[in-house]
């Protein structure tokens, strides 16, 4: 290992992912002493920048974490004395060789590994990888290039762009980041899933009634109208996010922790679901709305979006997994941005207990709001709690709902890692896990992309929802058709 070395080129330096996310990230890995001893990180970009000017902008979004404080500055310095700068195009050749030649100057002939982080726009992408695998890919050592999403929009262009980027990358050189893979909570499914016997046995349609995958932030898309009118909340959250979650909530138990295991069953669970439906989907789009004197932006007041604009900033939706485990079972998801709380939150509701002594009259449907639900709370305030019937202490006989709760803030003194520091960190040691395969992708894709076209084809207009609100109402009656009752924060206290 003395011998080798890392050179960590972060493509689009100047980008807003790559400020907030990217350097943050690897400076908290850096200070945690998880790089290797020699390493060095590029910032590339196209705007005319020197290696101090870098330096500036990666110090201002550089925080040391509340317990530990201790050094941070000076191992603040240490880093920095570590990152670079290096100006050229995209689609340069020329402009990548240089980078190669400054790159093999700092490698000084140890072994060398590289990793290409593209913070770029998608319609750049192949050209980069292109630039950087035949310019600047490592002679000695394994070239690896993360990229994220959108991976196209549909099926044929996500295949499309599997195929370009495939010309120049074996699929082991490609790491496609989905960074709700990297968060705490998500990894820790499978622990607690696989690790405690008290839960595996539950985990069927025999004793879930319905699962939930909730996604709300309480800002809107401000600032990046331009991109996400072309996407919409389905195809940023949905088809991502909630349903790689989704997947792993749902696979059966992999032959070991191995990533090609792991992912063998992430998408058989991929394909074995059913084509969603329009009358299983409700869209929204929020409106402006004034609130204490303070008039709070709809999505199409954004210069960049057209004014009548039909995407969805909100969506929900019920999905079924045609295998013997879920039969029957649904997973609904929903999704919002302006909403009236921002929280990721994945639940679990269980079935009535059958002839419950204590609940003769709830004609045994889930939404008495008695049957046990399990909350994996993936942010903020991290934590997993179980609601349980108990009796309320006293001489008579009352029950009530409380929780056996796991609040992470309580139990662990220790800060969490941002995703993007995980999954960092796995690259560098390729460890793919948490990266998506390009046939997950495609399924993925599959599964969405008749929807989308759907939607689009019939121009479905959104319902609209003010700002800071807690979304469309067809959200109620969708799961109100299921049966189901959405879980809420402010019904678990
Ligand atoms: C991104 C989406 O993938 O995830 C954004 O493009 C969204 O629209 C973001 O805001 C949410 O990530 P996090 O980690 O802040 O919950």
């Amino acid at each position: 290992k003395e011998h080798s070395t890392v050179s960590i080129t972060v493509v689009g330096a100047s980008g807003d992912l790559a400020k907030k996310k990217i350097f943050p990230a690897l400076f908290a890995l850096y200070y945690e002493g998880c790089l290797p001893e020699h390493f060095t990180i590029y910032g590339y970009a196209r705007s005319k920048m020197t290696d101090a000017e870098l330096r500036d902008m990666v110090s201002k979004t550089l925080t040391c974490r509340i317990d530990k404080r201790e050094n941070c500055g000076e191992k603040m310095e240490e880093f920095l004395k570590r990152c670079f700068y290096h100006t050229g195009q995209y689609d340069s050749q020329e402009h990548f060789v240089a980078l190669d030649k400054k790159l093999k100057e700092h490698e000084g002939g140890r072994l060398s590994n590289r990793l290409f982080y593209l913070s770029i726009p998608p319609n750049i992408f192949v050209d980069a990888v292109k630039c950087a695998s035949s310019s600047a890919s490592s002679s000695s050592g394994w070239t690896r290039v993360i990229v994220e999403k959108p991976f196209g929009r549909d099926s044929k262009t996500s295949a499309a762009l599997t195929k370009s980027l495939k010309q120049y990358l074996e699929e082991d050189q490609i790491f496609r980041i989905d960074h709700y893979l990297g968060k705490e909570l998500v990894e820790n499914l499978s622990v607690l899933r696989f690790s405690n016997l008290i839960f595996e046995p539950l985990w069927s349609r025999q004793y879930i009634q319905n699962v939930q995958f909730i996604f709300s932030e309480d800002f809107g898309t401000e600032g990046r109208g331009g991109y996400f009118d072309h996407y919409g909340i389905i195809r940023d959250i949905m088809q991502n996010h909630l349903l790689q979650i989704l997947a792993l909530f749902a696979m059966e138990t992999p032959v070991s922790l191995d990533a090609e295991d792991i992912r063998n069953e992430k998408v058989k669970v991929l394909r074995s679901m059913r084509p969603i439906q329009l009358e299983d989907v409700v869209i929204g789009q929020y409106k402006s709305t004034t609130k204490g004197g303070v008039t709070y932006p709809g999505y199409t007041d954004d210069k960049t979006v057209p004014k009548d604009s039909l995407t969805p900033t909100f969506a929900a939706a019920a999905l079924f997994i045609d295998n013997a485990r879920w039969d029957s079972v649904p997973f609904l998801m929903k999704a919002g941005k302006a909403l009236h709380t921002r929280s990721a939150e994945i639940r679990v509701q269980f079935r009535h207990v059958p002839g419950n002594l204590y609940n003769r009259n709830s004609g045994g449907t889930n939404l008495d709001r008695t049957t046990n639900e399990l909350v994996i709370r993936v942010q903020p305030d991290e934590g997993i709690y179980l609601k349980i019937n108990n009796k309320v202490p006293g001489l008579g006989m009352r029950l009530d709902q409380s929780h056996l709760n796991l609040l992470y803030s309580a139990r662990y003194s220790k800060e969490i890692p941002d995703a993007y520091e995980r999954l960092l960190l796995d690259a560098i040691e390729g460890e793919r896990r948490l990266f998506i395969r390009s046939d997950e992708l495609d399924a993925a894709w599959a599964l969405f992309t008749p929807l989308l076209k759907e939607i689009e084809e019939k121009k479905t207009i959104p319902e609209f929802y003010p700002h800071g609100s807690r979304g469309p109402v067809g959200a109620h009656y969708l799961a109100a058709k299921h049966n189901v009752q959405w879980g809420d924060l402010s019904l678990d206290q």
